[in-house]
């Protein structure tokens, strides 16, 4: 009869050991009774970037790497960016089901109500630099958020979290797009409540003159599928840093700020933008395969190729290969999608990228489309953030409840000098 346990055979000490097997996974802690003798703290792992280490459980979003699969709370991120809304898909992403018609009501009524920030936020954001980067003035002032807030530290509380998600769900377009227009030097557009959750977005970006804005219906909805699909996926490095900020008890204005900072890195939500400055740098389709020998002899990565977890399509690029086709109906065609199709019908026939299993990730093909809406390249890691909102904060609640959980601690293999007597100035070398 088989069963679900692991045998250990120590060949240091010949003591055998049996560990449970549950979920597919055992429990490091259980390595610790694996000792050469007292004094030994016992077995650890050791798991640089954890590449096989399973953090918490949860049952926010499913991934199936080898297969392309997505799911959010099990529903296929095909069908949710056919037939959700963005602030339907983050009510499920929190709830754990879709909203009855009412329970959305009241949903997106308490969103579009948190729209507007506190006036000295301006005051924070006119002090930045004219050419300050946009993600450095979001993540700073999702930060500041905290300081209007000092019952978000009562994170225990189910009604102050509820109230904290209300705002950072409907404030974080209003400083997206307010640190836009500081950049622009345009004077800041309030937010519109006539207007769904993206076409108020697009309103606070590009309104100059007119009355009343009236967002492109495919571009409103474009962006809403664009946000559904970035809303979320499991453990990435930016959710990490939320849930690891979140489980010292911080507040979860301070712990998105650490989660945003973390998604700013070119490897990670910063990579949307070195996909359009790789693009505009390759210029024609003819210096295309220059440009992947260089990638492949090691000078620099191909943005927007590769990922921890899929070995195979990212289902998300399926989506916008499909959502581009619709926006330059609108826009007109950006010039830059012929280069990105054939970067990547050529990569996917080299070997370098084959047996790498490297296939265009969900940033290749979104920055082709934010470009042709006329965001500005360095707005697009910020567009991201907007989209993993309440990705990052159904994970912080998540976290939160679960009994499990501790605060975030790793051990370390220690590499560094063995005790030694401090030596005074005078008689150091
Ligand atoms: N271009 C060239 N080579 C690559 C790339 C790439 N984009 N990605 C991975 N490789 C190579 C890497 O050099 C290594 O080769 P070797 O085995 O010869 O040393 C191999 O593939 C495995 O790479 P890795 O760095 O061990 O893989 P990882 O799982 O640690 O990194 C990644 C994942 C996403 C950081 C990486 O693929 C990468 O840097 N991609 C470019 C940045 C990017 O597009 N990021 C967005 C990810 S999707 C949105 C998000 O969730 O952030």
């Amino acid at each position: 009869m088989p069963k679900d346990t692991l045998s250990v055979i120590d060949n240091r000490t010949g003591k055998q050991y049996e560990l449970p097997i549950e979920s597919g996974t055992i429990r490091a802690v259980d390595l610790r009774q694996i000792k050469l003798g007292d004094g030994d703290q016992g077995l650890e792992t050791y798991d640089p970037g954890f590449l096989n280490t399973a953090a918490c459980r949860s049952a926010i979003s499913f991934i199936d790497g080898d297969k392309g699969i997505l799911r959010y709370r099990g529903y296929p991120i095909e069908q949710l960016a056919e037939r959700s809304t963005f602030l339907e898909t983050a009510y499920l992403l929190l709830n754990g089901e879709l909203p009855s018609a009412a329970e959305l009501d009241s949903w997106v009524f308490n969103i579009t109500h948190h729209t507007i920030v506190h006036e000295s936020i301006k005051k924070f954001i006119d002090g930045f630099h004219h050419d300050a980067h946009p993600m450095g003035m979001f993540v700073s002032t999702v930060a500041a958020l905290s300081t209007f807030y000092p019952e978000a530290k009562h994170i225990q509380d189910e009604t102050s979290r509820r109230n904290q998600i209300f705002r950072l769900i409907a404030k974080t377009p209003t400083l997206a797009a307010f640190a836009h227009r500081h950049s622009v030097g345009l004077p800041y557009a309030y937010p519109d409540n006539d207007l769904s959750y993206t076409g108020n977005f697009l309103n606070m970006m590009f309104k100059t003159t007119e009355v009343k804005y009236t967002p492109n219906k495919t571009l409103e909805r474009a962006l809403d599928v664009l946000l559904i699909l970035h809303a979320d996926h499991e453990q990435n490095c930016s959710t990490s840093a939320m849930r690891g900020v979140g489980s010292s008890h911080a507040d979860p204005y301070s712990a998105m700020a650490a989660a945003a900072a973390a998604l700013y890195g070119p490897l990670h939500g910063g990579a949307n933008e070195e996909v359009l400055r790789t693009l505009r740098e390759i210029g024609s389709k003819d210096r295309i395969p220059a440009y992947i020998d260089r990638v492949k002899r090691g000078e620099f990565r191909l943005f927007g190729f590769g990922h921890r977890i899929y070995k195979n399509y990212d289902p998300r690029a399926t989506i916008i290969k499909r959502i581009a086709e619709e926006v330059f109906e609108v826009t007109g065609k950006n010039p830059l999608i012929d280069i990105a199709v054939e970067l990547e019908r050529i990569a996917l026939q080299d070997d370098y990228f084959v047996s790498r299993k490297l296939y265009p990730n969900v940033d290749f093909y979104s920055g082709i489309i934010y470009e042709a809406m006329k965001f500005p390249i360095d707005m697009f890691p910020v567009l991201f953030a907007i989209g993993r909102t309440p990705g990052w904060l159904a994970q912080w609640q998540e976290m939160l409840l679960d009994k499990d959980q501790k605060i975030a601690r790793p051990r370390q293999i220690y590499t560094g000098p063995d005790k030694r007597d401090y030596v005074a100035i005078e008689n150091r070398g």
